[in-house]
């Protein structure tokens, strides 16, 4: 799929408008921010504007910016996101009691243009495919992340959502083969409607993590491509809002 005209591009040195940016999250853009400083301070106070940061005490010493890259110990990689290894569209933390709704990916060290580029799906675009029968199985149905039981999509005041992470829901359970079958099904509706961007050095990419899946390609061993991943909470209306809402 082509990459979706919702997607806002600034420049840093500009002046950024946060209430603006925090808008266009809060209405489901992706938003980038080029030439952005290559400097962990800085996305880190960036964010703050944004909105509360999560510290990751899983992986990261309580910090909150990651650096995502390959990285090997005792020759077993850190994590998948410290692999070289595709990783399908997911949703971050999704065995999380609360899941940050946002994530920034900052592109300090790009892959070579045939590898490692990131791929998303809009929950808006799953939704427009589905059958009523389809969305109400995965609005009721439970599957097990970790310690946690939800069901891939769920609904408030017709605000949908979307918890989707194949690698946690196989690794913590014993699925029959209908529900692997299933779940090989989804993982080919969502490639099928997912698309491309391509970071460059310097590109900032602030998505939502509750209405998109994202995931990335292979990558070479031997890259040096290094993203600082941060995840926070933007605070959202409680309620639909048309695309001309004014306030
Ligand atoms: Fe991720």
């Amino acid at each position: 799929m082509e990459a979706p005209d919702l997607q806002i591009n600034y420049k840093w040195g500009q002046s950024l408008n946060y209430s603006e940016i925090r808008d266009y999250l809060q209405r489901e853009s992706l938003v980038t921010i080029k030439d952005f400083p290559l400097n962990d301070d800085e996305l880190q106070s960036f964010i703050n504007h944004l909105g509360t940061p999560l510290n990751e005490k899983r992986n990261n010493n309580g910090k909150t910016v990651f650096d995502v890259k390959i990285t090997q110990h005792n020759n077993f990689f850190t994590s998948i996101a410290n692999s070289n290894l595709a990783f399908p569209l997911h949703t971050d933390c999704a065995d999380f009691n609360s899941i940050p709704n946002t994530i920034g990916l900052l592109c300090v060290e790009a892959a070579h243009e045939d590898e490692g580029t990131n791929n998303f799906m809009l929950l808006t675009d799953l939704l427009k495919h589905l059958s009523e029968i389809e969305k109400q199985k995965l609005l009721n149905k439970k599957w097990k992340f970790r310690n946690q039981e939800r069901s891939i999509l769920s609904s408030e005041n017709d605000n949908h959502k979307i918890c989707y992470d194949r690698i946690t829901m196989q690794s913590f359970s014993k699925l029959t083969p209908i529900e692997i079958e299933e779940l090989n099904n989804l993982d080919k509706l969502f490639r099928s409607l997912s698309f491309k961007i391509k970071l460059k050095k310097g590109d900032l990419i602030l998505f939502r993590n509750d209405v998109m899946l994202h995931g990335r390609d292979k990558i070479d061993i031997n890259s040096q491509r290094l993203i600082k991943r941060i995840r926070f909470d933007i605070k959202l209306p409680s309620f639909a809002m048309p695309p001309d809402f004014e306030q």
